[in-house]
């Protein structure tokens, strides 16, 4: 017997020292919030996603009163940004949430659909992709998708072909 240890190194910032980059992103999120269709949970997300060219793509989340019906704010965003500029890396994903008309104070960490997709991202443009993880209080950065879904399902599962 083996036993794995699988890391997750996870970034803790104080707002006022995040990176201005992130702080970009953050506010592009931030300004999805009244956006979100969100009459059945009242919680409000907003997404922006940034290319390798700069470009932003961002949107929030939409219900439906057929709930599985309605899409995270994190997938609306990368599946506009992969539909828009399907060539294009993506770079980085900043993500803000708010409920009771408040922003929440600790960041929320995308579901597991959005990440089994933000990781197919990852792995389609063979590039990390940053997620940036907004809280009133503190922000969280991860450096990549791949430390957010360890062991996961994949392209090359379909393969056989996982060491
Ligand atoms: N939601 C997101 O948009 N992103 C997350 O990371 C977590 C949850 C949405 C789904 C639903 O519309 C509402 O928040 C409550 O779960």
């Amino acid at each position: 017997m083996q036993k794995k240890i699988i890391e997750t190194i996870v970034l803790e910032y104080l707002n006022d020292e995040l990176p201005n980059e992130y702080q970009y992103l953050i506010e592009e999120a931030k300004k999805q919030l009244p956006k979100a269709w969100a009459p059945y949970s009242g919680f409000h997300v907003g997404a922006a996603v940034q290319l390798e060219n700069g470009d932003i793509y961002a949107a929030s989340n939409q219900e439906n009163s057929a709930y599985p019906s309605g899409i995270c704010a994190e997938r609306n965003a990368i599946f506009y940004a992969n539909s828009q500029a399907p060539d294009i890396a993506v770079k980085a994903i900043a993500i803000a949430a708010l409920t009771g008309g408040k922003l929440l104070n600790n960041p929320i960490t995308p579901c597991g659909a959005c990440r089994q997709v933000l990781l197919e991202t990852e792995q389609r443009f063979g590039k990390d992709i940053v997620i940036i993880l907004y809280g009133s209080d503190k922000t969280q950065v991860i450096g990549n998708v791949k430390q957010l879904l360890p062991l996961c399902f994949e392209k090359k599962s379909l393969l056989n072909t996982i060491d």
